[in-house]
């Protein structure tokens, strides 16, 4: 009997190695031949830890699963959730960066294999670098870390420019609030981000990468190393890629742990030792990155995501998706909710369905104030936005972004000038210094809405000012974004911004 429990570590949180264990010593109790299986998670966190045990009709799936439940669980006697690939939160989604995350043994070559993975690196293989570029380009998959810049026009770049060195660097800080995709893929498929960052090394004519992890992610660090190890040794990393003659290898670095390092040039100077500052661009880093070569600087799942691209094509990926948002995106739904977890689907369901049909409200059982999409940086939608397509173009003209696609749910409770302040107040403390009016303009703003709080109306006028001199004069995203979710919650919800006022007159 195969029995599945996730390694991942939120299946560990909340208790997936105590119930491995149980059902181990409980199988040796009872002479039971059984084989654990650690796999990754299938996303659906609320339900964790969620075992599965192999029957001839699927894998069929109970959770929670508590230590107690195990020798019912043997029984047959502790109630089921049916097959897992039959439940609506699985039959909704289009899997495909994550078709094997939560199926596989993550650090199994030959479960990898077996379920499709290395042949999108054997298509490559067989390409010329220009012929993969343009390969995904046509898909286009646009940089899932943020920015949504689209990855083949950067791949191209970076293969136009002339260098005895090029690199590939992964940018797994994943630091915005209620993301963990890059995470959930790592630890549950580790080989995807080999499998893409070898690709994107043949597209671009680079032999060395590096994965740039934070530290705040002991299990994915450990998988990630133990997976290019096991890759190395099979032959599909190091000096003759698959026996194709062409050489790529990689390694894993881990970052301290400061949110600015996510930004790409920051990331860069922390990679080569330095302090975590900003970089001005130019150059960008596709001409002078690391170590001032060419450099492809990528998010974790715009790389796990070639795989499937070179495997299937770019016109099934491409074929997916809303206007120029095309593809899958693996949306990170956390907060005040009630069915928590990771969705990946095309582009274009309306923001409503994802949280009152997906997510499922609140938790809290209260009605939703507010969403904030991608990351600390994003706009708080309210509900009157909540017809909006999830899309990077209908979103932008809503005044919110996409980002990593981290959704963070709130209930009516929320205090939207607390969370405004909030917001000033992680700019302040995250801001690397470099360019003042992000450094001083972040603790000025905090002020200011202390001020508001206080009921000085004269001060709204100020914080719109500061706002605008944010997002114009900041070197970077973190400054000039910072308006967004400040500006958001006070356009979209003025009261929160009155009542004090009113109560202090
Ligand atoms: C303050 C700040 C933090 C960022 N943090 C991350 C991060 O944690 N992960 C990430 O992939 N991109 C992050 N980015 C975006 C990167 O600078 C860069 O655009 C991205 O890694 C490019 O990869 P992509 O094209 O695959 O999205 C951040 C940007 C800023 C301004
Ligand atoms: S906006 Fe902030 S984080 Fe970005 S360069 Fe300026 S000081 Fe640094």
């Amino acid at each position: 009997m195969k029995i599945y429990i996730p390694l991942d570590s939120a299946a560990k949180a909340v208790g997936a190695d105590d119930v491995a264990d149980a059902i181990l010593l409980e199988a040796n109790t009872r002479g039971l031949d059984i084989e654990v299986i650690r796999n990754g998670t299938r996303g659906m966190i609320w339900l964790e830890p969620l075992v599965e045990i192999e029957t001839e009709s699927g894998r069929v799936g109970y959770g929670i699963v508590d230590v107690a439940d195990v020798p019912a669980l043997l029984d047959g006697k502790l109630e089921s959730l049916g097959v897992v690939e039959d439940l609506d939160w699985m039959k909704g989604q289009t899997r495909l960066t994550f078709q094997r995350c939560g199926i596989t043994d993550p650090l199994s070559l030959t479960d990898y294999e077996a379920h499709g993975g290395l042949t999108g690196l054997r298509n490559a293989i067989a390409m010329t670098p220009a012929g993969i570029v343009e390969e995904v380009t046509n898909s286009g998959l646009r940089g899932r870390g943020g920015a949504g810049f689209p990855t083949g026009i950067k791949w191209n770049t970076v293969l136009g420019a002339q260098a005895d060195q090029k690199y590939i660097v992964c940018n797994a800080d994943e630091g915005d609030s209620g993301t963990f995709a890059d995470r959930m893929i790592m630890e549950g498929d580790p080989f995807t981000l080999i499998e893409g960052m070898i690709i994107a090394g043949l597209a671009v004519e680079a032999t060395q990468g590096y994965v740039y992890l934070r530290s705040e992610y002991p299990d994915a660090i450990d998988i990630m190393e133990k997976a290019v190890v096991l890759a190395r040794a099979a032959g599909i990393l190091g000096a003759d890629v698959l026996g194709s003659g062409r050489a790529f290898d990689m390694e894993i670095r881990v970052g301290a742990g400061a949110y600015v390092c996510g930004e790409e040039t920051s990331l860069l100077n922390s990679l080569e030792g330095k302090r975590g500052v900003v970089r001005a661009k130019p150059p960008l880093p596709a001409l002078e990155g690391f170590l001032g070569k060419p450099t492809v600087v990528n998010n974790v799942i715009s790389l796990a995501t070639v795989p499937v691209v070179m495997e299937k094509g770019a016109a099934h990926y491409a074929d997916f998706g809303l206007g120029r948002s095309k593809g899958t995106m693996p949306i990170q739904i956390a907060g005040n909710v009630k069915f928590g977890g990771l969705y990946e689907t095309a582009f274009g369901l309306p923001l409503g369905d994802l949280i009152d049909k997906i997510a499922g409200g609140t938790l809290s059982g209260r009605p939703v104030k507010a969403v904030q999409v991608g990351g600390p940086l994003g706009a708080y939608m309210p509900r009157s936005k909540f017809d909006t397509p999830f899309a990077y173009e209908e979103f932008d003209g809503q005044g919110g972004l996409i980002g990593h696609a981290g959704v963070v749910v709130f209930d009516d409770s929320t205090d939207m000038l607390g969370m405004a302040r909030f917001a000033m107040e992680f700019c302040a403390v995250e801001s690397c210094g470099k360019c003042t009016p992000c450094r001083i303009g972040a603790v000025r703003g905090v002020e200011t809405i202390d001020r508001i709080g206080k009921g000085d109306t004269d001060a709204i006028e100020l914080l719109e000012d500061l706002c605008e001199t944010m997002k114009d004069g900041s070197l970077c995203a973190l400054g000039g974004f910072t308006p967004f979710p400040v500006m958001s919650a006070l356009q979209n919800f003025p009261d929160d911004f009155a009542t004090k006022k009113e109560a202090a007159e």
